[in-house]
């Protein structure tokens, strides 16, 4: 047994995904002390596949901070198409707002975010083990042993909990001193990568009376695609046929089909919201996953984690400049306002071009749900509203 090293700093990250990254990057640039504890391989980050929608918000973010490989290789959408029983509506994201957004995958904002700490020397231990937290309303410490077998002791002035869906700094918070908020959803996502060209120059979001289905991008030669499903499916029972055959009868019709190829990735996504209150207890401070998980039916995850980072940055920025804590001491009801936002959105998303297989007035359900979706599509006050949330309030 090695003997335990200190190191003290100013901000201890919990999580290296891409709201710990782009915390640590914006504390370096404003010369704030951080060191960034992931129990996860820096290449098993990058191989998870996640959602690929930025928010105009989350690219300036980015961008703004000097990481702006998204510009080059991202490509900007000025709309979406719902597709409704097989007919098409274009929701016109700029025209109707004046904003887009980038499909852009969250494992390239991730590998920009980590090269970029590389490249400036940031302290980001991946592949650690054995992490605890502890004195989270004192001197908060995190005990961890590294990559090379060495313990340590980080000591630092706040912690911050990004350490996603499953984290240990959530876990960490007496009971009696927050509120779990949680919706489970009875259904779940088939999610694809199939080697095949872009059917459509935009996403498409479908609902059917055979169930919803997206088809999203990736580069030109891979794309994501995504059926509901019921959520105890078993991938491997699935063949390449039978998964093109839900989505052609989701998606199809009017002359348009889609393009398919050989599925190189499957996934099951079960449907969660959650949502812990308050985002801090003493002196940690969750961000993104950690203290909240949508559906993603309106891809809010990453650019929600990026939101919650841009204000607890700001109010870090604000406490190690001047002392003053009037910004963080309303941070988690400032966070709140928006994953609330997100929470309702998603939500409606999901109700308005899933169908409820067990829901047992079926049939009114159904009518109404293609009633909703006509007197909205129909409206530009309907799609105005749709690309606001879909696009992120902008300057809200
Ligand atoms: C994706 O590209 O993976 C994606 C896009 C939009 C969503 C969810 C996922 O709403």
């Amino acid at each position: 047994m090695s003997e335990r090293k200190i190191h003290k700093t100013q901000v201890a990250i919990m999580g290296a995904g891409p709201a710990g990254l782009m915390l640590s990057h914006l504390l370096f640039r404003a010369g704030i002390e951080n060191t960034v504890v992931e129990i996860r391989s820096r290449d098993s980050i990058s191989r998870t596949i996640r959602a690929g929608i930025l928010e105009a918000g989350s690219v300036d973010l980015l961008v703004d901070s000097g990481v702006d490989n998204v510009l080059r290789n991202g490509h900007e959408h000025e709309g979406t198409e719902f597709r409704v029983n097989g007919e098409g509506h274009r929701i016109d994201f700029k025209g109707l707002t004046g904003n887009s957004v980038w499909l852009y995958p969250q494992n390239d904002v991730f590998d920009d975010l980590a090269a970029q700490r590389e490249a400036d020397g940031g302290d980001v231990r991946y592949s650690c083990s054995g992490t605890q937290v502890s004195d989270l309303t004192g001197t908060p410490k995190v005990f961890f042993t590294d990559a090379d077998g060495q313990d340590w002791e980080l000591r630092a002035e706040i912690l911050v909990g990004a350490d996603g869906s499953r984290s240990l700094c959530r876990g960490a918070v007496p009971a009696a001193e927050r509120t779990w908020h949680f919706n489970e959803y009875p259904f779940a996502w088939f999610g694809i990568l199939a080697e095949a060209p872009r059917s459509a120059p935009e996403l498409i979001y479908a609902n059917s009376a055979h169930g919803f289905a997206l088809i999203s991008q990736r580069t030109d030669a891979v794309q994501r695609m995504y059926f509901q499903c019921d959520p105890a499916t078993n991938l491997a029972g699935w063949t390449d046929e039978q998964i093109w055959e839900q989505l052609r009868v989701r998606v199809n019709g009017n002359g348009f089909e889609l393009k398919e190829g050989p599925v190189i990735d499957k996934v099951v996504l079960p449907f969660r919201s959650f949502v812990h209150t308050p985002m801090r207890h003493g002196n940690l401070f969750l961000a993104g996953d950690a203290a909240h998980t949508v559906p993603p039916t309106g891809a809010k995850g990453l650019n929600l984690a990026l939101h919650d980072v841009k204000l607890l940055f700001e109010s870090l920025d604000s406490y190690f400049s001047t002392g003053s804590s009037a910004l963080l001491d309303t941070y988690s009801d400032r966070a709140l306002d928006r994953v609330w936002k997100a929470q309702y959105f998603s939500y409606w998303m999901t109700t308005l071009l899933h169908t409820v297989p067990t829901e047992p007035n079926h049939d009114f359900f159904r009518a109404r749900q293609i009633g909703e979706l006509r007197s909205l599509l129909e409206s530009e006050h309907g799609r105005a509203y749709i690309a606001e949330c879909y696009t992120g309030w902008q300057g809200k």
